[in-house]
């Protein structure tokens, strides 16, 4: 009991470090290249990490640029205000993937784009969301599709761990 209790706190201790470093501000530039996933994150955001061997488990290759000041990079590629996951992976230099989106849903964006989608979103940090595993605990959450204009609207709901 106690140590179910510990890795819960755990985890929202990184979410809550996570959901700091969303709002932090100072720069930071650096280039990647764009054969695979770069993937932006703040240097001591924890469950990013998770998310990216998630994604390389899947065989998405993804490499991790530090940026200290996330929002400006939340910006940059037109994720829509509270809608910010911890984490910001690019695709090519043409698709974004905002926050703990599962691979198994990138995978599925990238064969067939929809009309003017320009990248998936899952807000926040859903506890059971690759990266965020926490034991049994699970909350559904929601992957949404950005559009090129900055609308968004919904992609698909998760309501069950497996289905990630
Ligand atoms: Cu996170
Ligand atoms: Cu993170």
């Amino acid at each position: 009991m106690l140590r179910r209790f510990d890795i819960h706190a755990r985890t929202l201790l990184f979410s809550l470090l996570c959901a700091l470093f969303i709002g932090n501000a100072t720069a930071e530039e650096s280039s990647g290249d764009t054969s695979h996933f770069i993937v932006y994150k703040h240097p001591l955001c924890f469950c990013c990490k998770k998310w990216i061997k998630h994604l390389q488990d899947n065989k998405l290759q993804a490499s991790s640029i530090f940026k200290v000041d996330m929002q400006s990079v939340k910006r940059q590629w037109g994720i829509p205000r509270g809608m910010e996951g911890c984490h910001t992976a690019v695709w090519q230099g043409r698709f974004v993937f905002e926050g703990h989106v599962p691979a198994q849903y990138i995978q599925k964006f990238l064969t067939s784009p929809p009309e003017g989608g320009i990248g998936l979103i899952v807000p926040g940090m859903p506890i059971g969301s690759p990266g965020m595993e926490a034991k049994d605990k699970f909350e559904p959450y929601n992957i949404y599709l950005l559009l090129i204009d900055g609308d968004y609207r919904l992609y698909a709901r998760i309501e069950k761990p497996d289905a990630v």
